[in-house]
């Protein structure tokens, strides 16, 4: 067998959940360990980096020798970015997976303290570019992704980063089901970043209705917005997406191209979009804004996090019982 994801972070089988913003929790990386992978967590969730530092702790304490991530947006919208970087150094994270900017700083901070960085990329310039920073690996976010989605589908992504670059391909995107994870895998994927189809895992605290929607909603149900973040972004397209359109104001989109004011429009625009999802995250609200892709076709129950990882391998089916 050629060399994956479990021989560089000594897992048990090549999948990462996906850094998933207000999903992604301590229970779940816990729970990811158990099940024999591993989770990333974005910055993001902690509302401060002292906060991450505990958060980071908890995750620590909750499985031997756990083997985590974490996800920093290395863009202009971040203004945390030293402090959760400082953060990261100092603790047992094994992985960092950026998105969203050059990562050349994270890397060179990271491998000083012996922390991988695999880059977030959805075409070969951008990975290119990673790769000659010095990067570890290559996130491939392709056209199926949930989140920020790229635009080439996985079967073209992967075989060509894969010509392409010297650096591991690890594939984002689209993935719900064992023959999605083969599949990918034989294309010469190096491991699996998978998001969508844990969303509504037992594990999250995400509320109930949010954990439905992934499950009611299937792959025709998502549609890309740049209301939250200013990029493109999927969410499911519920009657209040619908109210509110998926574009962008004119008003952001002058000001984000602003050279001097652009930085303080994306960080509102990120801040505004963000506090959105937030609420619709957590509570029960008409105004739902949902993030999810189209793998959620995949979901039809709410499942403990180790059933769905031995579905993907093709322990067991999740359609059983
Ligand atoms: C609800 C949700 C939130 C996400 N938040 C982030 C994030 O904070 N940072 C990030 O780099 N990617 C984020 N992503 C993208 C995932 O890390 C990953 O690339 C994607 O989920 C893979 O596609 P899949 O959902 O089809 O498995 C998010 C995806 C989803 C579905």
């Amino acid at each position: 067998m050629s060399p994956d994801l479990t021989t560089t972070l000594k897992i048990k089988y090549p999948l990462i959940i996906a850094p998933m913003f207000l999903v992604t929790n301590e229970a779940m990386m816990i729970a990811a360990a158990k099940a024999g992978i591993t989770a990333a967590i974005p910055a993001l969730n902690y509302r401060t980096p002292e906060l991450m530092e505990d958060g980071l702790k908890i995750v620590e304490r909750g499985a031997s020798d756990i083997v985590y991530g974490v996800n920093l947006i290395v863009n202009r919208s971040n203004p945390y970015l030293d402090r959760q970087l400082e953060v990261v150094n100092s603790s047992n994270t094994s992985y960092v997976i950026t998105s969203l900017g050059n990562p050349k700083r994270v890397i060179e901070q990271c491998h000083r303290q012996g922390q991988l960085v695999f880059c977030d990329a959805v075409n070969l310039e951008h990975a290119k570019k990673a790769q000659q920073e010095g990067a570890d690996a290559i996130i491939a976010v392709n056209s199926g992704a949930g989140g920020h989605a790229g635009k080439i589908p996985a079967s073209i992504l992967v075989p060509m980063l894969k010509e392409q670059l010297s650096i591991p391909v690890i594939s984002a995107g689209g993935v719900g089901d064992s023959l999605g994870v083969k599949s990918v895998m034989q294309m010469g994927a190096y491991g699996l970043s998978i998001g969508s189809i844990f969303i509504a895992c037992e594990e999250s605290a995400i509320s109930t209705q949010y954990k439905d929607a992934v499950v009611k909603y299937g792959a025709g149900d998502i549609v890309m917005t740049s209301k939250i973040s200013g990029t493109p972004c999927t969410v499911i397209n519920t009657e209040y997406v619908q109210k509110i359109g998926t574009k962008q104001s004119a008003l952001f989109t002058l000001l984000s191209k602003n050279r001097t004011l652009g930085k303080y429009a994306k960080m509102a625009t990120f801040y505004l979009g963000g506090k959105s999802v937030a609420l619709a995250a957590t509570e029960a609200t008409y105004k739902t804004v949902w993030c999810a892709g189209p793998a959620i076709e995949f979901v039809d129950g709410i499942y403990p996090i180790a059933r769905i990882v031995d579905s993907l391998m093709g322990l067991n089916s999740l359609d059983q019982e």
